[in-house]
């Protein structure tokens, strides 16, 4: 363990600020255990709604030269049935945090209430996801639907509670500000980019839910850019997320304000070791340029 790399966000310990984002896995206890080996220091689940959902039709994913574009619409079990998937990962030494999205406050918080009797750590609330009506970034667009959620889940739930935000918007700042005075305790920054693919030979959209969300390195400047924006507008800790696969993208991620970053894509092109090379290549970053602590450097980039 590096006492340098040690971090709190919102009261959780963390070994380090490299988290699993939520979706790329997440769905099921099994294979998260190699994913702390590797250095992961939090586990964002899938995220789960208070009834089950197929998601959409085949094809949900379809990669580009620059990422990946997914519509996979939110396929999950419920979180009665979550429940024990969150049991199992409770024996992995390392906060569980339980992503949650709904159709109104009221399901958002009765989600949250049944992960945080289960065991989950925090509650992410993902306010962005791209390609669901009803929910996700049409909620996340919204600053005072959004404040409505948070204080609804911040009543009925004592962990702490991480908004989700949307690149999707005109002023990701002014969304941040909102659920700031609505309660929140985190920011993470962001979910995908609103994008599509065209098959050159059939002239038909490729995903079955026509547009997706773009994750991966094309979206990296974008998601630095949001959260430097967050960052000079609110003073709860925020989660920088979007493309990053090394350490240098996360060095960049903290310096524009993150106090932690979440790796989603990253695991599918280069492996489940992308914690270690990110969590070792932080660490030496910081010997190399005299920093005691990772803490020192967040929001460095104002500065200058
Ligand atoms: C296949 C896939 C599924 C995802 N599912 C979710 C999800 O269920 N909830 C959520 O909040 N974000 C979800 N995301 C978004 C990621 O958590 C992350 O915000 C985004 O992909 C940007 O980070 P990355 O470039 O490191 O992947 C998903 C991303 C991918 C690629």
């Amino acid at each position: 363990m590096n006492k340098s790399l040690n971090l709190e966000i919102a009261g959780l310990k963390l070994q380090n600020p490299a988290m699993l984002a939520s979706g790329v896995l997440g769905l099921s206890a099994a294979p998260l255990e190699r994913i702390v080996e590797s250095g992961a220091s939090a586990i964002i689940t899938k995220s789960i709604g208070l009834n089950p959902r197929i998601g959409n039709t085949n094809p949900t994913v379809v990669q580009t030269e620059c990422g990946l574009i997914n519509a996979m619409g939110l396929p999950n079990p419920g979180i009665d049935v979550f429940i024990s998937e969150i049991y199992e990962m409770k024996k992995l030494e390392v906060p569980i945090i339980v992503s949650v999205y709904g159709f109104s406050p009221t399901e958002f918080a009765e989600t949250a209430v049944k992960a945080v009797k289960a065991g989950a750590d925090a509650i992410e609330l993902n306010l962005s996801c791209p390609h669901v009506e009803k929910t996700g970034a049409e909620i996340g667009y919204n600053p005072k639907l959004a404040a409505k959620i948070v204080q609804k889940v911040k009543e009925d739930v004592e962990t702490p509670v991480f908004v989700k935000l949307t690149p999707n918007t005109a002023d990701i700042a002014e969304l941040a500000v909102a659920v700031e005075k609505a309660g929140a305790d985190a920011i993470t920054a962001i979910n995908t980019v609103r994008a599509m693919a065209i098959d050159v030979e059939t002239a038909k959209p490729i995903l079955s839910n026509r547009f997706g969300g773009l994750s991966g390195p094309a979206i990296k400047p974008i998601a630095v850019r949001c959260v430097y924006e967050i960052y000079q507008k609110v003073r709860i800790p925020i989660i920088g997320c979007g493309g990053i696969t090394n350490w240098r993208d996360a060095v960049e991620f903290i310096l524009a304000g993150a106090s932690a970053v979440q790796i989603g894509t990253a695991i599918a092109f280069k492996g489940i070791q992308v914690f270690t090379q990110i969590v070792e290549g932080i660490k030496e970053y910081l010997e190399k340029k005299r920093f005691r602590s990772v803490i020192q450097i967040v929001g460095m980039a104002h500065k200058n």
